[in-house]
């Protein structure tokens, strides 16, 4: 597979090449330079197959021999190993939920196999990943990397500004898993992971890696359940299917945009925002104007400069698909509340995230049209919120329940890299 540099198209990368890097100079991304497509009849064989046989042959399309069928298909099985199912909400909408796996989001699939892709491409490198968190990516990063061998992960978070809830998800794995509660807030907490990559000889004793959110294998694992939720459907349901993305850094509607180019027969999809609306408001006007970010009830949504539209623009001019032509629509913090109560009136338990994309949804759908929106986020992750608008108590999924009762494992730092630094030295295999 190839890759080449949205900022500089000379540079061009393999895959594993990518999946280590993560971005290219400039802090361009990597876009493939081969869009795969399948036929109709291929795409009716392909859906047939189960979820992780299918999702290997997809991203083998994309990634071509750098990575053998056997160990793909090893790969993606490691990766997904829970389901994506889709659940009928009403006549003519349903969703795709995708958090059934072990941080409870969509950031699984993505952040699972970019794990396991990782390892692969590394061979026996040892790696030591080091991320900083506001709470659900290092979460699902933690999760990801578990137990892999030749691999360490240390996770910064700001003490006391994650819900409690969320520390106890990552901070009670150990093994492999190091988490620093930093004395400070998230910013700080980056800008540690920043001067470390900014310092040469600590980044080659250790291995530095990061495991950012733009690299390409999160995205390619992405692209596998649009197809698993279109195998799911009826073929009445598939004739006009639309699909509402709640978006924030654009990652799922790129990845939902491949599936299409791959030949996927999407009719429409929307990209979904809360009041952070810099994509709608450029889709209305042509003019590129974000706004300060401001905070909303679906907070992992609360992004003003999404950093996959250059990607996005990238599938539409290559596919020569007019970017006019792409629904969307911005929701409030009110309309919101009244989508999830609207849904739970339908016996639909749902959070804010989701809730936006079927507000917008809802909104759009024209008569014969089948919708399908993604849940992104289990409604218990953002347990306070939703108890909070739909006045009910929320019970915790297992994945919840099993660690509330655990010893925090993490250590305490104050804002000092050279305190990190020595840390991180320390460490050992
Ligand atoms: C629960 C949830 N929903 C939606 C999104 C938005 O996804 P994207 O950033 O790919 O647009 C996020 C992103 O972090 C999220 O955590």
């Amino acid at each position: 597979m190839k890759l080449y540099n949205l900022k500089d198209h000379t540079e061009q990368v393999s895959f594993a090449q990518a999946v280590q890097q993560g971005l290219g100079k400039n802090q361009g991304l990597f876009f493939p330079q081969l869009l795969p497509k399948f036929t109709a009849s291929e795409i009716d064989s392909l859906l047939k197959l189960d979820f992780v046989t299918r999702s290997a042959k997809i991203l083998s399309a994309f990634i071509g021999n750098e990575i053998n069928d056997d160990d793909l298909l090893r790969l993606v099985g490691n990766a997904f190993q829970f389901p994506a199912p889709v659940k009928a909400v009403t006549d003519d909408i349903g969703t795709l939920e995708l958090y059934h796996g072990p941080t409870l989001a969509f950031k699984d699939f993505g952040g699972r196999f970019m794990a396991q892709a990782l390892v692969q491409v590394a061979a026996d490198k040892q790696i030591t990943i080091l991320t900083a968190t506001s709470g659900d990516t290092g979460a699902a990063v933690a999760h990801a990397f578990y137990h892999l061998p030749n691999i360490r992960v240390v996770i910064l978070y700001p003490e006391g500004k994650i819900s409690p809830l969320q520390e106890k998800l990552f901070c009670t794995l150990g093994d492999n898993i190091h988490t620093i509660a930093i004395k400070s807030d998230f910013d700080a907490c980056q800008s540690l992971v920043k001067q470390a990559f900014d310092d040469e000889e600590l980044k080659t004793k250790i291995g530095l890696n990061s495991a950012n959110s733009i690299n390409i294998s999160r995205l390619l694992a992405q692209i596998c359940y649009y197809f698993e939720a279109y195998a799911q459907l009826t073929p009445k349901q598939r004739e006009q299917l639309v699909i509402s993305v709640p978006s924030g850094n654009f990652g799922d509607l790129t990845a939902g945009l491949l599936a299409k180019t791959m030949g996927l027969p999407i009719k429409r999809f929307i990209a979904a925002t809360n009041a952070n609306d810099t994509v709608p408001r450029y889709l209305d006007t042509g003019k590129w104007q974000p706004h300060q970010t401001v905070a909303t009830l679906s907070n992992a949504m609360d992004v003003s400069q999404p950093n996959n539209w250059p990607r996005i623009e990238e599938i539409y001019r290559r596919e020569s698909w007019v970017l006019s032509s792409l629904a969307h629509g911005a929701v409030s913090d009110d309309e919101t509340k009244v989508a999830v109560q609207e849904l739970d009136a339908q016996g639909y338990l749902s959070e804010p995230h989701g809730a936006i994309a079927y507000r917008v949804l809802r909104d759009q759908l024209q008569d014969g049209e089948y919708g399908l929106f993604l849940g992104t986020a289990h409604p218990a992750k953002f347990k306070e919120v939703v108890e909070a608008i739909l006045h009910k108590t929320i019970p915790l999924p297992e994945a919840l329940a099993a660690r509330e009762n655990m010893t925090l494992l993490s250590h305490h730092m104050p804002n000092d890299f050279a305190q990190l630094r020595d840390f991180l030295l320390a460490l050992h295999w």
